[in-house]
C-alpha cells in the first residue's frame, strides 16, 4: 500500500464540470466500477458526495495504466491528473459530473479492499440483515448515504429555527427514573447501589417540566429516547425525538412556533413549501370520519356511520351491533365494483386481521340495484338510506363494518388505507398534514380494569369538562394534539398540569394513589409546589419526519445504525452475554450476596 505523500485533496468527486477544463486537480475516493475499452481503462470514483470518472491511457502514460490494470471495487485511491471534456457521445448528463473526465498522471493505492460481501453499484435485493452487518459498506451506497446528508441538513435547520425564537439547548440525564410514557423502559443496574436500577428515558418529559419550573421559559433538544417495544417499520427501541418546553404558552402558541419550525424543515431539505397553519380536526371527528386518530387525508372513502338506518333490519349481525351499543359503519369504494370474488376475499383477511368478524359488501348496479349476499336482508328503504347516505352509485363497491366502536373504527380505517394503497390513489409527492386536537384525557384499559392517560398523565384536563373528572372521566377532554403526516403520527404533545392539585386530581382519576404517585414522580409534584409556571410543549420523531421526507419505507434507511425488528445490532451482535464477574458486581445474580 501507499501513502498519500504530498498529494492533498483539491476537489470532492461532485464538483468537476467544464468551467474545470485544463485544471490539474488531486482526487480521492473508492473505485465503484472499472471498465476496460480497447486499452484504456475508466474508474468510477466515489466520494460520499459524487463520482467522477478518471481515466487511464496506456499511450499516454503506460506505467500508471500497468497499475491500473490491478484496480478492484472499493481500493481506496489518491489519483491526480488533468480534466478533460469527454467526447461529446461519452458525456453522461445524469452524472453532475459528466460531462468531464480526470486523465490520471498519478496513482496512488491507498488500501485494497477484498470482494464485498455485496454488490454496492446497483439496485439488487440484498438481505437486511447482511446490510446492517456491513452496515458501513451499506452507508457507501449513494442513496442510503444521502439519507444521512438529509437528515443533518434537517438537524441544522431545526437548531437554527429554535434558536432563533430564543430557545436553550439543554441536555438531561440519560441514567434516570422511569418516565411514564407507556411502553416498557431499559433499565440499568446500579453498581454502585445494590439491588437499584436506573431507567433509560422514554422521554425527557418530566425533566423538560422541570427545566419550565427552573424558569428556563424555552427548552429544546434533539434527544435519544428509549422504549422497549414491539418493532415496527416506525419504531426502533431507541430513536431521537425533536422535543421542545415552553413557559407562559398555550396550544396556539405551541402550534404556531412548530408549524414554523415544520415549514423551514420542509424547505431546507427539500426546498418545498409546506404553508402553515396546517388544518385540524378534533380526536372525535377523526375516529368518525376516518377511523383513525392519525388519518391519511390524501384521499376519501370516508367512515360513514349507518348505526341508525340498520337499527330495525333484518340481517342478524348488524341489527345486534346497533342494539348493543356498536354501531355500523361503511365505506364507499367509488367505482370498484369490478373487484373480484378473490379481491373480496382478500380484503377480508386483510380487516380479520384487526379484529373484524367479517366484511359484508355491496357491489351498485344499474337503478340501485344491490349485488351482494345480504341485499336480501333489507328493505328498498332501508337499501335506499343506506346508498344515499354512502352516495352510492353504479359502479360503486360498499364495505360494511358491523361491531364495538373500536373494531369497526379500526377495521374499517384500515381498509380505506389498503384500498388507496392498492388502487394507488396515495399521491407520495403530496405531504398533507393534520393536527388532531381535543383527545380524550382517558381510556379505560380492559386488560388493567382502569383508566389510562391517553397521552401522559402530566396533560392538563380541558377547562370545560374537568367537572367530570371525577364522575365521568372518560368524557373529560385533554389539551393534547398531535401533527399527523401523511397518515403517519409525527409529533405530540400538551399544554400540561402546572397546579398541584389539579395534577392530584388526574392521578386520582388514574388510580394512582398519593403514595405511588410520591414514590414515582414525587421530585415533579414537589416542583408544583414551588411556583410553577403554565407551560407546554411537543416533541416530534426525528426518524420518523425524515422518513417521509427522504422517501423512505422504514426509519432504519435514515438512521445510520439501526437495529433490527427483534432489537439487535447485526454489526456489533448487540445485545451480547458478559461476564459472571460484571453481573455479580452489578448484583443480579441471585448468589452475589454469599460471594459478598
Ligand atoms: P410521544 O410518545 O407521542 O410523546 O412521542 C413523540 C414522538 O416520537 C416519535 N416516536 C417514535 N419514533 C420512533 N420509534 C419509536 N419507538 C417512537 N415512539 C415515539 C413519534 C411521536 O409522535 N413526552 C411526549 C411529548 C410531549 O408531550 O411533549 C412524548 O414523548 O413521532
Ligand atoms: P354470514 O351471515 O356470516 O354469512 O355473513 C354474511 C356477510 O356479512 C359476509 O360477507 C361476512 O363477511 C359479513 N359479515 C359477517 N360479520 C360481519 C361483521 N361483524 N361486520 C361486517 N360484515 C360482517
Amino acid at each position: 500500500m501507499e501513502s498519500m505523500g504530498s498529494l492533498r485533496r483539491t476537489h470532492n468527486c461532485d464538483v468537476l464540470g467544464k468551467g474545470n477544463i485544463g485544471e490539474e486537480v488531486v482526487l480521492m475516493g473508492w473505485v465503484l466500477r472499472r471498465r476496460d475499452h480497447g486499452g484504456v481503462i475508466f474508474i468510477d470514483l466515489r466520494d460520499r458526495r459524487g463520482i467522477t470518472q478518471v481515466v487511464f491511457n496506456p499511450e499516454v502514460n503506460p506505467e500508471v495504466h500497468a497499475k491500473a490494470h490491478r484496480l478492484r471495487s472499493e481500493w481506496v485511491l489518491a489519483v491526480k491528473g488533468k480534466v478533460e471534456a469527454r467526447p461529446a457521445d461519452m458525456a453522461n448528463p445524469k452524472l453532475i459530473t459528466g460531462e468531464i473526465e480526470v486523465l490520471v498522471d498519478e496513482l496512488r493505492i491507498l488500501n485494497t479492499s477484498e470482494t464485498p460481501p455485496f454488490p454496492l453499484d446497483e439496485e439488487s435485493e440484498i438481505s437486511d440483515n447482511l446490510r446492517l452487518q456491513y452496515r458501513y459498506l451499506d452507508l457507501r451506497r449513494p442513496e442510503i448515504g444521502a439519507n444521512l446528508l438529509m437528515r443533518h441538513k434537517a438537524v441544522q435547520a431545526i437548531r437554527n429555527y429554535l434558536n432563533d425564537q430564543d430557545f436553550l439547548d439543554i441536555e438531561t440525564p440519560v441514567l434516570t427514573r422511569s418516565t411514564p410514557e407507556g411502553a416498557r423502559d431499559y433499565l440499568v443496574p446500579s453498581r454502585v447501589n445494590a439491588g437499584k436500577f436506573y431507567a433509560l428515558p422514554q422521554s425527557p418529559q418530566l425533566f423538560k417540566q422541570l427545566l419550565m419550573m427552573a424558569g428556563m421559559d424555552r427548552y429544546y433538544q434533539i434527544v435519544k429516547c428509549f422504549r422497549d417495544e414491539d418493532l415496527r417499520a416506525d419504531r426502533q427501541p431507541e430513536f431521537t425525538q425533536i422535543d421542545m418546553e415552553m413557559s407562559f404558552v398555550d396550544e396556539e402558541q405551541v402550534i404556531d412556533i412548530t408549524e414554523g419550525m415544520i415549514k423551514a424543515l420542509f424547505q431546507s431539505t427539500l426546498n418545498e413549501d409546506v404553508a402553515p397553519p396546517f388544518p385540524r380536526i378534533t380526536y372525535d371527528e377523526a375516529m368518525s370520519r376516518f377511523g383513525t386518530d392519525r388519518p391519511d387525508m390524501r384521499f376519501g372513502f370516508e367512515l360513514i356511520d349507518l348505526t341508525a338506518i340498520a337499527a330495525d333490519c333484518s340481517f342478524k349481525v348488524f341489527r345486534e351491533a346497533a342494539d348493543g351499543g356498536g354501531t355500523v359503519r361503511a365505506i364507499n369504494a367509488k367505482g370498484c365494483a369490478s373487484f373480484s370474488r378473490k379481491d373480496l376475499d382478500n380484503l377480508t383477511d386483510y380487516v380479520v386481521q384487526f379484529g373484524a368478524k367479517g366484511l359484508a359488501w355491496v357491489k351498485m348496479k344499474a337503478d340501485g340495484e344491490w349485488q351482494s349476499p345480504i341485499a336480501k336482508f333489507f328493505t328498498d328503504e332501508e337499501r335506499n338510506a343506506m346508498a344515499a347516505a354512502l352516495g352510492a352509485e353504479e359502479g360503486d363497491l360498499l364495505f360494511f363494518g358491523a361491531d364495538t366502536p373500536a373494531v369497526v373504527c379500526q377495521s374499517l380505517g384500515e381498509l380505506r388505507v389498503e384500498l388507496a394503497r392498492r388502487l394507488e390513489l396515495i399521491d407520495n409527492q403530496k405531504f398533507n398534514f393534520v393536527w388532531v386536537t381535543d383527545f380524550p384525557l382517558v381510556e379505560y384499559d380492559d386488560k388493567e380494569k382502569r383508566y389510562q392517560a391517553l397521552h401522559h398523565p402530566f396533560t392538563a384536563p380541558q377547562q370545560d369538562s374537568i367537572d367530570k373528572l371525577e364522575t365521568e372521566p372518560a368524557s373529560v377532554y385533554s389539551r393534547a394534539y398531535d401533527l399527523v403526516l401523511n397518515g403517519t403520527e409525527i409529533g405530540g404533545g400538551s399544554i400540561r398540569i402546572h397546579e398541584r392539585d389539579v395534577q392530584s386530581r388526574v392521578l386520582n382519576a388514574l388510580g394512582i394513589s398519593e403514595e405511588e404517585a410520591a414514590n414515582k414522580f414525587g421530585f415533579l409534584l414537589r416542583a408544583l409546589e414551588l411556583g410553577a409556571p403554565p407551560h407546554g410543549g411537543i416533541a416530534f420523531g426525528l426518524d420518523r419526519l425524515l422518513m417521509i421526507i427522504t422517501g423512505s419505507s422504514s426509519i432504519r434507511d435514515v438512521i445510520a445504525f439501526p437495529k433490527t425488528q427483534k432489537a439487535t445490532c447485526p454489526l456489533t451482535e448487540a445485545p451480547a452475554s458478559v461476564a459472571r464477574k460484571q453481573l455479580t458486581e452489578l448484583y443480579l445474580r441471585p448468589d452475589w450476596k454469599e460471594k459478598e
